[in-house]
C-alpha cells in the first residue's frame, strides 16, 4: 500500500509522520512518500524522512497511486486533486466546523477519516489524538502563564526576603488538566483543581494538589457519555459559581480546560470574579476555541481585564511542534497498524466500533449523521 504525507499549510506547523512511523509503516510493507518540507516546521528535515526509507517529493507525486493519505490539519478537496478516488484521508478534520470541505471530498471520491472523533474505549486509548495533543496543550498552558506573570512561581527564601508561592488554579481535570497540575507542582506552585465529575477528585489528590468540590448538590455528577462531562443542574452551577468565587480572588494563575462534546464550553469566570482578582493575575483559557470557560476571553488573543490577563489559548500543541508531531504521528500509526495486514494491506470494517464512529464519507456519499454540509 501506498502512504503519502502532506505538508500542511497557514499556521499548522506539526506534520503527521515522524522518522520512526516511516520505518514502522515500511515493517509493514507500505512504501511512504513526504511531500518536500512536510517536516520542517516540526524540526525534521527532508533528508531525516529519506534516511527512515521514505520518498520525498513534490505534492502532485506524493499524491499519485496514494492509497492512504496523512495529514494534521484537513486540506481543502482542491489540494487533493491528484489524489486517486478511493484514497482514504486521515487526519484532524474537522467535520463541524468543515461539513462543506467534507462533502467535497465525498463528491472527489475522497474516503475521510476524522480522528477527532476516536471513541473513548480502552483498546483506542493509544490513537487518540485529542488526548495526546491536550497533554501538551495542558503543560504549555502553565509554563505560557509562568512567563506572563510578573512574579516567579516556587517559593524562595533569600537573603532578601520570601517570594511566596504562586497559587495556580486549574478548572476542568481531563488530559489538560491533569498535566497543568502536574506541571504547576513540578514548578513549585501551590495548585488546586476542581471538575464536575467526582472521579477525579483521587487524581487531584494523588498529583499533590488540593480538589475544590461543590458538595451536597443535586447534578452534581456530571459524569457524561463516554468517559466525558455532561451539563450541570442549575442548582449546581449556582452552587459552583458561588465556590468559585471564594476560591478565585485567592489565585494568581488561573488554567481553564472544561469542555462538553457538542455543546459551547461551560462558562465558569465571570467579569464580576475577575474584578476580585489581584491585578497581575494570569488566565489561560484552553477552551477559547469553544466559546471559553471565562467571560471576555478571544480565541487566538491575550487581553487585560481589571489588570487580569486573559489568554484566548489556541491550538497549543503547535507551539510544540517536534513533540506533538511525534504523539500525533504515533496514534495515526497506532490506528493504522491495527486494521492492518501484511499480506492484505489496510482492512477497515464497516461494522467496527472504531471505524464507524471516525468514517465521514464512502463511495462518494457523505455517511456520517454528525457531519452536515
Ligand atoms: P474534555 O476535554 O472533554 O473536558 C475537560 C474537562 O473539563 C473534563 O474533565 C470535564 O469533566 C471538565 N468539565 C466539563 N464541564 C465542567 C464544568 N462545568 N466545571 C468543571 N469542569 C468541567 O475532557 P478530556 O480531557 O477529553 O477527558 C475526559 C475523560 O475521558 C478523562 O477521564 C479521560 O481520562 C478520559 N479519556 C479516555 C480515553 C480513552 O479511554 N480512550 C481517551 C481520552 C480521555
Amino acid at each position: 500500500m501506498k502512504i503519502a504525507v502532506l505538508k500542511e499549510s497557514g499556521e499548522e506547523t506539526r506534520v503527521a509522520a515522524i522518522p520512526e512511523t516511516v520505518k514502522k509503516f515500511s515493517a509493514l510493507s507500505a512504501a511512504i512518500a513526504v511531500e518536500q518540507g512536510a517536516g520542517t516546521k516540526a524540526s525534521i528535515a527532508d533528508h531525516d524522512f529519506e534516511t527512515a526509507g521514505a520518498r520525498v517529493a513534490p505534492r502532485g507525486e506524493v499524491l499519485k497511486n496514494a492509497d492512504i493519505i496523512l495529514c494534521v490539519a484537513g486540506p481543502e478537496a482542491a489540494a487533493l486533486a491528484s489524489a486517486t478516488p478511493g484514497a482514504l484521508l486521515v487526519g484532524a478534520l474537522d467535520p463541524v466546523r468543515r461539513g462543506a470541505e467534507i462533502a467535497a471530498y465525498a463528491t472527489a471520491g475522497i474516503e475521510a477519516l476524522a480522528m477527532e472523533w476516536m471513541p473513548r474505549i480502552t483498546r483506542a486509548q493509544s490513537m487518540d489524538i485529542l488526548s495526546s495533543q491536550s497533554n501538551l496543550a495542558g503543560y504549555k498552558a502553565v509554563v505560557d502563564a509562568a512567563s506572563l506573570y510578573g512574579r516567579a512561581y516556587p517559593m524562595m527564601m533569600t537573603a532578601a526576603g520570601t517570594v511566596s508561592p504562586a497559587k495556580l488554579f486549574v478548572m476542568g481535570v481531563g488530559v489538560a488538566g491533569l498535566q497543568a497540575i502536574a506541571t504547576g507542582r513540578r514548578l513549585g506552585a501551590q495548585v488546586s483543581a476542581t471538575d464536575v465529575r467526582s472521579a477525579t477528585r483521587e487524581q487531584i489528590q494523588s498529583l499533590g494538589a488540593k480538589p475544590i468540590f461543590v458538595e451536597n448538590v443535586a447534578g452534581i455528577e456530571g459524569e457524561g457519555q463516554g468517559g466525558y462531562a455532561g451539563e450541570t443542574s442549575p442548582e449546581y452551577q449556582a452552587a459552583q459559581a458561588e465556590l468559585v468565587s471564594g476560591h478565585i480572588a485567592k489565585q494568581d494563575i488561573v488554567i481553564t480546560t472544561a469542555l462538553i462534546p457538542g455543546r459551547p464550553a461551560p462558562r465558569l469566570i465571570s467579569d464580576a470574579q475577575l474584578a476580585t482578582m489581584r491585578p497581575g493575575s494570569v488566565i489561560v483559557d484552553l477552551a477559547a476555541e469553544a466559546g471559553g470557560n471565562v467571560e471576555g476571553c478571544v480565541a487566538g488573543e491575550t487581553i487585560d481585564r481589571h489588570g487580569v490577563k486573559i489568554v484566548g489559548a489556541v491550538q497549543l500543541a503547535r507551539s510544540l511542534a517536534a513533540d506533538a508531531s511525534a504523539l500525533y504521528s504515533r496514534n495515526l500509526y497506532n490506528f493504522l497498524a491495527a486494521f492492518w495486514d501484511k499480506e492484505a494491506g489496510l482492512a477497515l470494517p464497516d461494522e467496527d466500533e472504531i471505524v464507524k464512529a471516525i468514517r465521514l464519507t464512502r463511495a462518494g456519499a457523505v455517511v456520517h449523521e454528525r457531519v452536515r454540509p
